[in-house]
């Protein structure tokens, strides 16, 4: 049978596609090729997110077929995912021995159409047309394809995004907001912890709209499970300090939780699973019941990454944002509250049309109001048919450069410090497996989600252990095996 290499470019829900097609195409009995130079299939999973993105794969294509063709190989390539759905054909037209352009509600027919191009029933299939339930579509895994996913998976909860940013391609490239149903998701979840996963990760473009768009199922799947009150707390959290205090009696009146809460719940009655983290959120979506969720569900676990993209409140709202810093800071306090420890990481722009030096200090100073464990930063890159695309005062690549690399430093000293406060204490990790770079050492992740290394081998994938850290390095905290508990 056909063998396969799928590489991936992008966002964890990206991976997680990859990893869906991967399974469907070993169930069907191709193999996974080691590399692209002996695969028979080779597929390029795409992001658009960014400009740089989209050309590192068009290159990468370039190579791909050039190479086939100067070593006389019959090699099938396609695009999946985000740049197939946004540019469809003109793909091959630019790229003539491209055969297969696949969109994002697409993947699940991804061996169908191999089948076809191999035993040459067609030539080229573009296919990026929308389909009914294509959402629910992303379930098989493959469970010992890396170290990490034995351990711990991620389940695609939901597809598109109704947010409609200023500055983001994904709307185009994604869809609309679809999610699946509640038992749906927790039936992938509960055969993940029967197969042995210990932590689970839900994804979405926005989590936390989690079936706001499907109001009748969430309605139905909410009677079938039992739907949880939760307390109302103080509005914005702006009386609260950023450092956490101990928490307050919670207040008396209650409302009915939110789909996206509802699905927490579900998913944390889940025997055998350990741990629950979710990504990617909206900051408008920590309502009080995200919050109290934080308090109330141990294997939720204390980390959040909560997308800023500005401090400066004129750009947030250019953007289409739908928060305040105010907010967005009293968001942070909350979670401080309900979660002392809690590890909070974001995604911040620079050189957004129309940002003044003055809105680039406010981006400096709320990530020093704010303290995140990391972020990840990222230069404006204008997008096709993207309103901030065509806003007036783009700026400049040096400025935006400058500002880039002036809020690196900022983030990474405060990363430093807060790195360098684990040094000398106890932390829970799950281990993921031997580190790819150094088979002697073993992987894991604190609760707060913070790579830890230590002296270890197979035998201790899988396991929930204490260990003590003894120093750090670039976003890591190195465990001494010592206080390891077999
Ligand atoms: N330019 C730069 N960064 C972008 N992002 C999304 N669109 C753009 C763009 N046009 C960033 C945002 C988002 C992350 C996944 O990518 O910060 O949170």
């Amino acid at each position: 049978m056909p063998s396969v290499f799928i590489k991936t470019y992008g966002c964890q829900m990206n991976e997680r596609d990859s990893e869906a097609v991967a399974a469907q195409l070993l169930a069907k009995g191709y193999s996974l090729a080691p590399s692209e130079s002996v695969a028979d299939v080779v597929l390029l999973n795409t992001c658009s997110v960014r400009d740089l993105a989209e050309q590192k794969a068009i290159n990468k294509m370039r190579n791909l077929v050039g190479t086939a063709r100067s070593e006389k190989r019959d090699q099938i390539v396609g695009f999946l995912g985000c740049m197939a759905q946004s540019r469809g054909r003109e793909l091959i037209d630019r790229l003539p021995d491209v055969d297969l352009v696949l969109g994002t509600q697409k993947f699940h027919r991804a061996a169908e159409y191999l089948d076809e191009l191999l035993s040459g029933k067609r030539e080229k299939i573009v296919d990026v047309a929308p389909e009914a339930k294509s959402e629910a579509a992303i379930r098989e895994h493959l469970l010992n394809g890396s170290a990490r996913t034995s351990v711990s998976a991620f389940v695609s909860i939901m597809q598109g995004c109704n947010q409609h940013c200023t500055f983001c391609i994904v709307p185009a490239t994604r869809g609309e907001e679809r999610s699946r149903t509640i038992p749906d998701v927790v039936a992938e979840c509960r055969e993940l912890a029967e197969r042995g996963v210990k932590e689970i990760t839900l994804l979405g473009q926005i989590v936390t709209s989690f079936g706001r768009s499907e109001k009748r199922e969430a309605w139905q799947a909410a009677q079938m499970l039992g739907n949880q009150a939760f307390p109302v707390l103080p509005d914005g959290g702006a009386d609260l300090p950023l450092n956490p205090l101990p928490a307050a009696s919670p207040p008396a009146p209650t409302r009915p939780s939110s789909p996206f809460v509802q699905l927490l719940d579900a998913v944390h009655a889940i025997a055998g699973l350990e741990r629950i983290r979710f990504t990617s959120p909206h900051p408008k979506g920590y309502g009080d019941d995200l919050v109290d969720a934080y308090a109330r569900l141990p294997k939720l676990c204390e980390s959040a990454h909560l997308p800023l993209q500005s401090g400066s409140d004129r750009i947030l709202k250019l953007m289409h944002r739908g928060y305040t810093r105010e907010k967005f800071l009293g968001i942070i306090r909350k979670l401080r509250r309900a979660r002392p420890g809690i590890g909070i990481t974001t995604d911040i722009i620079v050189g957004f049309p129309g940002e003044t030096e003055e809105d680039f200090a406010q981006t400096l100073s709320l990530c020093r109001e704010a303290e995140f464990d990391n972020a990840y930063i990222f230069k404006y890159s204008p997008r096709r048919d993207t309103p901030a695309a065509d806003m007036p005062d783009q700026v400049p690549t040096p400025i935006r450069e400058e500002r880039n690399h002036r809020l690196l430093e900022l983030v990474n000293d405060i990363a430093a410090r807060k790195y360098d406060a684990f040094v000398g204490r106890q932390v829970q990790i799950l281990v993921e497996g031997p580190s790819r770079k150094n088979a002697a050492r073993c992987t894991g992740r604190t609760r707060c989600n913070k790579i830890v290394l230590f002296d270890g081998g197979d035998r201790h994938r899988g396991q929930l252990m204490d260990v003590k850290i003894e120093r750090t390095g670039s976003f890591t905290l190195y465990g001494d095996p010592a206080v390891v508990n077999l």
